[in-house]
């Protein structure tokens, strides 16, 4: 498979983080919702999802092994070709990070990585936060020969307040997703100014679903937005260009820089907010004598956005 050319209009056909297997995790209860979420998703020009069950996680109390995911890719498949739907399904994982020993003696199992290849593996925190030893198990990924995909970063709330906070993965060689109902702002205002952060910072590689079911946002509604955020030659990347590769298991082409957006007070502000949070100084970022004042104001509005995201989370999810 080969990029389009420049001047053709950028199209989305790619899903990487997908929760379409029925009756699996808290995705479609049934084969019918699944085949909904696909009728959906042919009409946004979707042609191949990668179907990402939650390894290290039990829903309605059952945890379906990994090794059990290319079969039930199979069976799915089987369905979609009868009914002719012309959609492709690969299989992945979205693994727990810290739930699965990534540094075990016998290596990376192929069902945790995209399209069973053992190049990609997509992987989430288990908190509302990027973790310290987040870095490490990716590092130990990185090891054995597996570029990790970090599934949207813009949910958690420290790299909410400051995207720093996943720098050091990006520069080790991780990929960021993140989900187009974040771009779109379907979520909350807080996961949608990270997603816009992450895009200007040039630390974007991939734009998905993450659907749960017929309500999530599949990657083409974003085109334009994040079009306009990082320009045409990078937005194909994302939207074309680097799924393709992590499907073929090649590496990626190096990622043009995102160009200056035209306008947008929002953005000019949030560069400023940038700026400022890598000047600030101790640990809540203010000096004496408003410390104290500070970190009560830090301590409630980093409570404020953990309560936001786990209402958000619930409605998703459950
Ligand atoms: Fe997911």
């Amino acid at each position: 498979m080969s990029s389009s050319p420049a001047t053709a209009p950028i199209r989305a056909p790619f899903d990487l983080h997908c929760h379409i297997l029925p009756a699996w995790d808290d995705g479609p209860k049934t084969l019918e919702l699944s085949l909904g979420m696909i009728e959906r998703a042919l009409k946004a020009g979707i042609e191949t999802i990668v179907a990402t069950p939650h390894v290290g996680r039990a829903f309605r109390g059952v945890e379906h092994p990994a090794a059990s995911i290319p079969a039930g890719v199979e069976r799915l498949q089987t369905e979609l070709d009868s009914r002719g739907l012309g959609v492709k399904i690969v299989p992945g994982a979205e693994i727990l990070l810290g739930s699965v020993d990534l540094r075990r003696e016998g290596g990376i199992l192929p069902e945790w990585t995209v399209g069973g290849m053992k190049k990609y593996a997509l992987v989430e925190s288990p908190y509302g936060s990027w973790p310290n030893f987040g870095n490490e198990l990716l590092y130990e990924l990185g090891r054995r020969g597996v570029k990790p995909i970090i599934a949207h970063p813009e949910r958690y709330v420290d790299v909410q307040k400051d995207i720093a906070k996943i720098e050091t993965a990006v520069r080790q060689g991780a990929l960021l997703q993140i989900t187009a109902g974040s771009i779109l702002g379907q979520t909350t205002k807080e996961m949608q100014n990270s997603c816009f952060q992450l895009l200007d910072a040039g630390w974007v590689h991939l734009v998905a679903s993450d659907a749960h079911n017929n309500s999530h946002a599949w990657p083409g509604e974003t085109i334009k937005t994040v079009e306009k955020r990082v320009g045409s030659a990078r937005a194909r990347q994302i939207f074309e260009d680097n799924p393709r590769a992590v499907l073929e298991g090649q590496s990626l082409a190096r990622q043009a820089a995102p160009e200056k957006s035209s306008s947008g007070l929002g953005r000019l502000f949030g560069a400023r907010r940038l700026r400022y949070k890598k000047q600030r100084k101790g640990p809540r970022g203010c000096d004496a004598p408003f410390a104290c004042f500070c970190c009560l104001f830090s301590c409630h509005f980093r409570f404020s956005l953990q309560q936001q995201n786990s209402v958000w989370q619930e409605r998703m999810y459950n």
